[in-house]
């Protein structure tokens, strides 16, 4: 909390991770990039046993922004397909590890089925308690921002709201993370140190470990690494 004195907490509570590089690792193979998407699949496995072994409450995995749906037909039609090959594979690995699953995003623009996949799933695994995992699907943080602003202009215009109870924390209320701790870990692999408009609110103190390898080459091991770079940040939250 911003202002306030806390015990710097060992293990991080949240870790948001932008899963970059498929294509490279792709490339770098000869290999066509949908591969690319497909190898990082072992990756997500990997992070969410050793985010669960941590005891890491909240793990988000930036899987397909709003810009990506610029990318040519193919490649969307591959992710989409990758997508609910993952999440029917993964249906029972959270129903055995206890995890709950979440999405954020403009969900609506995911093709039907997909949407309807992901449905069933985060019904099928909202009691579970072990760890939550939330992906981030059609995801961009300036649309998020703008809808929570919508909604609040709509309630002031209606009456329903005064503009003075505006407060951070109303409109955190407002975007689609609600109920979820900001993160206090964000990692990108691939070396790029952008942050390419990924929960651009939930971020603000958020340390930020930038890792080189690609996606699809991140291991247990790389994860850990990046929590003992946490522990090693001092985090100040502007205090003294
Ligand atoms: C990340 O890998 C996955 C998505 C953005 C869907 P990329 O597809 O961006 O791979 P690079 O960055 O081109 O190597
Ligand atoms: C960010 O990666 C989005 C995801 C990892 C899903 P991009 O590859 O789309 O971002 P840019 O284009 O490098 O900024
Ligand atoms: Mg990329």
């Amino acid at each position: 909390m911003p202002g306030t004195v806390t015990k710097f907490p060992a293990i991080p509570r949240h870790i948001a991770i932008i899963m970059d590089g498929n294509g490279r690792w792709a490339k770098e193979r000869g290999l066509p990039r949908r591969e690319g998407h497909r190898a990082g699949a072992e990756s997500v496995r990997e992070v969410m046993e050793a985010c669960k072994e941590l005891g890491v409450e909240y793990l988000t995995l930036f899987a397909f922004s709003s810009e990506n749906w610029s990318r040519p037909e193919s490649e969307v039609r591959a992710l989409m397909s990758l997508l609910e090959r993952f999440l029917r594979d993964k249906a029972k690995d959270l129903d055995q590890q206890n995890v709950r699953l979440l999405a954020i995003g403009q969900l609506d623009r995911l093709p039907p089925k997909t949407l309807a996949l992901l449905d069933s799933i985060i019904v099928r695994t909202a009691r579970h308690s072990a760890m939550t995992m939330v992906l981030a699907l059609s995801y961009g943080a300036r649309e998020e921002i703008v809808a929570a602003a919508r909604s609040i202009a709509a309630d002031a215009a209606a009456g329903l709201l005064d503009p003075d109870a505006v407060t951070a924390e109303l409109f955190a209320s407002r975007l689609q993370t609600t109920r979820i701790p900001d993160p206090d870990l964000l990692i990108r692999t691939s070396g790029e140190m952008r942050i390419s408009n990924f929960l651009l609110w939930q971020i603000s103190y958020a340390e930020i470990v930038i890792v080189k390898k690609n996606w699809p080459d991140f291991r247990q091991a790389d994860l850990f690494e990046a929590v003992r770079e946490y522990q090693h940040r001092h985090r100040r939250f502007g205090a003294l």
